[in-house]
Parts: structure tokens; sequence; C-alpha cells
């Protein structure tokens, strides 16, 4: 059981946290890809307003020819986030102004700069993350003499956004982990509830229906073969009966003698009644259900109660329900049952009681209550009553209950019971009413 168990929690886990890394997974790639994508764009926007602001600046600077004051201020503006630096480039390449102070009058490296007619008013972005390039540039009129054009280039610096990007991430990646393993705990949860544990009652609903139909199984072997031995015996014992009643009448005998006459007599029909109840058993219960009323079933079974041994020290109550009456079933083994129950009460009522018979109606079910105010079970037999063969009775044959149950059984019933040692003993039987009846009590 164990085992069973926890393979299906195992795959209801593995089910749940695949899913959920699959999901999480796609969404934190996705939604982080993004978020990097718009650290780029935003640092673009900003660079480039800065730039346009540093532009007007040294242009003013470049009109009044004062080249120290634009220095001063690109030294200023060239250090600020996200700028990592400046350049006035002259149309021919040349450097003319750099943060660095070696690149001055050097040509400017790697990939050319766009013409500065080329370039729009606002500046653009020219390269990007990854490209040999990442700057804003802008034209740059003044630049070699009044009608002249240069262009203004600020680098990005790339490893700022880069370690943004990355603290983003492991917060992303954090939060996502977090964020997945609530999502597991309450997943599980729901799926413990809602899946693992009907499946674990429905598993064992069909586990103790496998064993009532192996048991029923064994029992039909064991049944037919009991019931040829009963046959076997039943003719021979009935003759040795008659011989002990003849002897008990023919002859004159001492009072010893006539009592162990009498025993014998008594153990005989012990044998008799085991016989009878064996052969009951294994009779098959009647496969087709016929509609019945189970009020006239139950009086014939209590009126073969009359005479029996106590009776005269028993009240019998019946409190039928009157919608409970109708219903298919094989009226002859109910009988027998509701019989057995009520022996069984009287029999444990040896000073007297009460005997009552109530029917109910459920939804789809009749169920029919045996109760006694006799001595009770107690409850470490609870478990032996309804086994062959178990009685506390010196002249009990313990089929009694279990032929109970075999005709609950074959009507698709069930049959319990509640006990307490002193005050009595119910037994419930629920019967389905089969459904023509239950039509019949519906409308
Ligand atoms: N109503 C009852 N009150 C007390 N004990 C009971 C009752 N019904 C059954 N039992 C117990 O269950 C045992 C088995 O009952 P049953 O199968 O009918 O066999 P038997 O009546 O031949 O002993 C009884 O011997 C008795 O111990
Ligand atoms: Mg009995």
């Amino acid at each position: 059981m164990g085992l069973r168990d926890l393979s299906i929690r195992a795959k209801v886990a593995i089910t749940i946290l695949g899913a959920l890394l699959v999901v999480l997974g796609v969404a934190t790639t996705f939604s982080l890809r993004y978020w990097e994508q718009e650290q780029y764009a935003l640092t673009n926007e900003h660079a480039l307003m800065m730039a346009g602001t540093a532009r007007s600046s040294v242009e003013s600077g470049l009109a009044h020819g004062e080249a120290g004051w634009i220095r001063a201020q690109l030294d200023t503006m060239g250090t600020r986030a996200p700028f990592a630096g400046y350049r006035v480039v002259g149309r021919d390449g040349s450097i003319l102004m750099s943060s660095v102070a070696a690149e001055e009058g050097v040509r400017r490296s790697g990939p050319p700069l766009p013409d500065p007619w080329d370039i729009p008013p606002d500046g653009k972005v020219f390269g990007g993350r990854g490209e040999a390039v990442y700057s804003v540039v802008l034209p740059l009129s003044g630049v070699g003499g009044p009608g002249g054009r240069g262009v203004l280039e600020f680098p990005i610096e790339v490893r700022r956004i880069e370690d943004g990007i990355r603290r983003g991430r492991t917060f992303g990646l954090l939060l996502t982990a977090v964020l997945g393993i609530g999502y597991a705990v309450v997943l599980g949860a729901m799926m413990e509830r809602e899946v693992i544990r009907p499946f674990r009652t429905l598993e064992r609903q069909v586990e103790s229906q496998r064993r009532e139909l192996t048991e029923r199984a064994g029992f039909a072997e064991v049944g037919a073969l009991a019931s040829q031995v009963a046959h076997e015996i039943k003719r021979p014992l009935a003759g040795i009966q008659s011989a002990v009643e003849f002897i008990g009448h023919e002859y004159a005998m001492s009072e010893a003698q006539r009592e162990l006459l009498g025993r014998v007599s008594g153990e005989l029909a012990h044998v008799d009644e085991t016989l009878r109840d064996m052969l009951s058993l294994a009779r098959p219960v009647g496969l087709e259900p016929k509609p019945m009323s189970l009020h006239t079933t139950i009086d014939a079974a209590l009126a073969r109660l009359a005479g029996r041994p106590g009776m005269d020290r028993v009240a019998v109550v019946r409190t039928y329900d009157p919608a409970a009456d109708a219903m298919l079933g094989d009226a002859g083994r109910i009988e027998q049952a509701v019989l057995n129950l009520c022996l069984n009460g009287v029999e444990a009522m040896a000073d007297g009681g009460r005997l009552v018979v109530t029917t109910r109606r459920h939804t789809g079910a009749v169920v029919v209550e045996v109760a006694d105010t006799g001595s009770g079970i107690p409850p470490e037999n609870l478990d032996r009553i309804l086994k062959p063969f178990f009685s506390t009775k010196a002249l009990g044959t313990g089929l009694g209950l279990p032929l109970v149950l075999r005709v609950v059984s074959a009507h698709g019933g069930r049959l319990w019971v509640e006990s307490e040692v002193g005050k009595g003993t119910t037994f419930h039987l629920e019967l389905p009413v089969g459904e023509a009846a239950w039509q019949a009590n519906a409308s």
C-alpha cells in the first residue's frame, strides 16, 4: 500500500513540478529578455537627451571660440552615466577633442562614423549591444570654422547596463524560484485533496471489492464441496435421528440413560442445523431480482420466530416506512437473512427484551435495522462474527451471519453493526431498491 501511494504521489509531484518548471521557465526567459531590451532602449533615450543638451553648450562655445570652456563642459557631461567619455570628430575622421588625451589629433579607429550630414539633428544611436561600437552621435555645427560640420560622439558605458541587467536577472530568477516553490506547495496541497485522496479512496474500494470477490470465489468452491458432503450426511443423519426417537419411545430407561439420549438428540439437531445452514450458504442467491414487498418478507421472517425457545420473553416491535416497501430482490433469501438477524437477537436476550425491526428509505436504497436489547458483542469479536463457523454459542453453527452477508453482497448491498456490551446490538442491512422500484417510488 505504501509503495502504491508513493508512486501516485511521486507521479503527481513530478507532473506538477515539470509543468511549473516549463511554464515559469518560459515566462521568465521571455520577460527577462524583454526587460533587457527595455534597459537598452531606456539608456538610449536617456543618452540622446543628455547628448542634445551637451551639444547646445558645445555649439555655443564653438561660436565664441572658447575651447577651454567647451572642454570643461564635455569633461563634465562625458563622465555622467551612461556616458564613458566623449569625442569631437571632424568630417575627415580625425579626432579633434577627446576624453582620452592620447586620441587627439589621431584618426578615429573602428567602424567609421556616419557623415555629419547624414545624422538626424537630434542625433542617433550608432552601433549597439554586442557590436564593436556603441555610441550616441550628433551632428555638430561650427567645427573647422563657421558652416563646417563634425560629429559629437558619446560612447556609452555597456558595463553599467550589463551590471544592472545581471542584478535584475538574479532578482528575477530568485523571485521565480520563490513563486515556483509557493505554487508547487499550493498546487501540491490542492492535488492531495482533489486527486490523491479521492484516488486512494477509490483504490481502497476497488481493493475491498476485489477481496470480497475472491472471498466469494473461494466460497463457491468450498460451498459446492460442502453441499455435496452435507447431502451425503443428511440421509444417514435422518435415519439416526428417527432411531434415537424410536428408542426413547419404545424402551424403559433410567433417568441418567434418558438424559444421555436427550443429549444425543440435541447434538443430532445441532448437526442437522449446521448442515441446513451450510446448504443454504452454498445455494446460489437468485441472480434475477424480482419486484417484492420488503415488509411482507420481513413479516414472514418474524412469523417463523414464533415458538422458538425464549420467544415468550421477547416483545417484537415493527417500525415500517411505507416508502421502503417496494423493491427488487430475492424475497426468499432476504427473508432468510432477516430471520438469521432476528434469531441472533432473540438468542442474545436470554432474559427477555425488545426486538425492534425498522425499515427506512434512503436514496436508491432501503435499510432494514434489527435491534435487540441483549448482551451485545464485545469489540474484540466484531471482526470475527462474519467469519464462517465463528460462534460463541454452545449450539451455534457460526453460519448465520455469513449467510446474511452473502445475501446482502449478492444484492449489491451493505451490512454493518453497532453494538454495546450489556445494552444491545443493531444490525443494519442496506439493499439497493433496484431501478424499477425506485421509479415506482419516485413518482
Ligand atoms: N444480536 C447479537 N447479539 C449478540 N451477539 C451476536 C448477535 N448476533 C451475532 N452475535 C455474535 O456473532 C456470532 C455469530 O453469529 P452467527 O453467524 O449467527 O452464528 P451463531 O448464531 O450460530 O453463533 C454469535 O455466536 C454471537 O457471538
Ligand atoms: Mg445465528
